[in-house]
């Protein structure tokens, strides 16, 4: 077991990405800490995995927009586990799927309140609640997700895109405050890749651009040839919280590239084909 002396905070944790890091944490022996807004799936998620894994599971009803939540469930962690030693900054959601113009300026404004207040402003205030107590134990090791459009152009997400190009800026900057000091604390941007959780099953298309229909073929074939395997996924991320990492203010990714493009490839060429059978 490769986390035997680990402690970590895993925001977001009651589903998706976040739920499996815990699974695959708590397999190799590190201390848990799970939290979401929702208390039903905080309790039911520490249950199962309770089963399992016995007193190296605690959970916190927290919304990360929410200070005052953040710093009990610190405050919690450490009483109860004896230290923070790794921040998964993970809770993220995404709201309607399509181009910006399709949206009216009230649409814009209520989902980036959301998206960007959970994904980017969310992840700002994790990290500050954790980093006191990680600068007190001179040591941390903290994870940040990227996502879709955050490195690279790409349509129809733009405003999760902006949320996520705003945590990779910032994990970078605070990587290099980090690394001009004693303490041994690095930060490290996780790319998933493409995976079927919620967050991409549960999309909601903007109104007045593609049918229902029309947009379920769409995932479907998307998760059918560019989707990755979670666990695969996850389990990358494991020697960048370990003590041994050296790496800061990098961006890792859980998935390949190659398989990537290939699977878009493939699914563009089966669009096209479906469209020419419409006709
Ligand atoms: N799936 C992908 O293809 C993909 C790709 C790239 C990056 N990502 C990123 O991976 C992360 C996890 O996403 P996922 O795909 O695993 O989605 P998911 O299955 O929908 O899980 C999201 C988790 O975040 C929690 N959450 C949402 N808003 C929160 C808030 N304000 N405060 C605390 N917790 C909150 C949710 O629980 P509650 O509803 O109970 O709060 C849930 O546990 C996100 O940052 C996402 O942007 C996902």
């Amino acid at each position: 077991m490769k986390m035997k002396n680990e402690t970590a905070i895993i925001t977001g944790s009651t589903s998706g990405i976040g739920k499996e890091l815990a699974r695959t944490f708590l397999e190799e022996g590190c201390k848990v800490s799970n939290c979401s807004r929702n208390a039903d799936k905080v309790k039911k998620t520490v249950e199962e995995f309770k089963d399992k894994f016995g007193d190296s599971v605690i959970g916190f009803s927290c919304d990360v927009s929410d200070t005052k939540a953040l710093k009990n469930a610190v405050q919690k962690t450490v009483e109860k586990f004896g230290s923070v030693r790794i921040l998964m900054a993970n809770a993220g959601l995404n709201r309607r799927y399509g181009p910006f113009n399709y949206l009216t300026p009230e649409e814009v404004a209520e989902d980036a309140k959301i998206i960007i207040g959970t994904n980017l402003i969310g992840t700002l205030n994790t990290i500050s609640a954790v980093l006191p107590e990680m600068i007190k134990q001179k040591y941390g090791r903290i994870i940040t997700l990227s996502g879709g459009g955050a490195d690279r152009p790409l349509e129809n997400m733009t405003l999760y895109s902006a949320s996520k190009g705003g945590v990779v800026t910032f994990s970078k900057c605070l990587a290099l405050e980090l690394s001009q000091r004693e303490e041994d604390i690095t930060i490290n941007i996780y790319q998933p890749g493409m995976l079927k959780t919620n967050l991409s099953k549960d999309v909601k298309i903007v109104s007045g651009w593609k049918s229902n229909e029309e947009m379920d073929t769409n995932i479907e074939l998307a998760f059918e040839y560019m989707s990755g395997d979670i666990r695969k996924s996850c389990l990358t991320v494991i020697p960048f919280v370990l003590p041994e990492n050296d790496k800061n203010g990098e961006n890792f990714r859980g998935f390949s590239l190659f398989k990537l493009i290939r699977g878009a490839m493939k699914m563009n060429r089966m669009m096209k084909k479906e469209a020419k059978s419409k006709k």
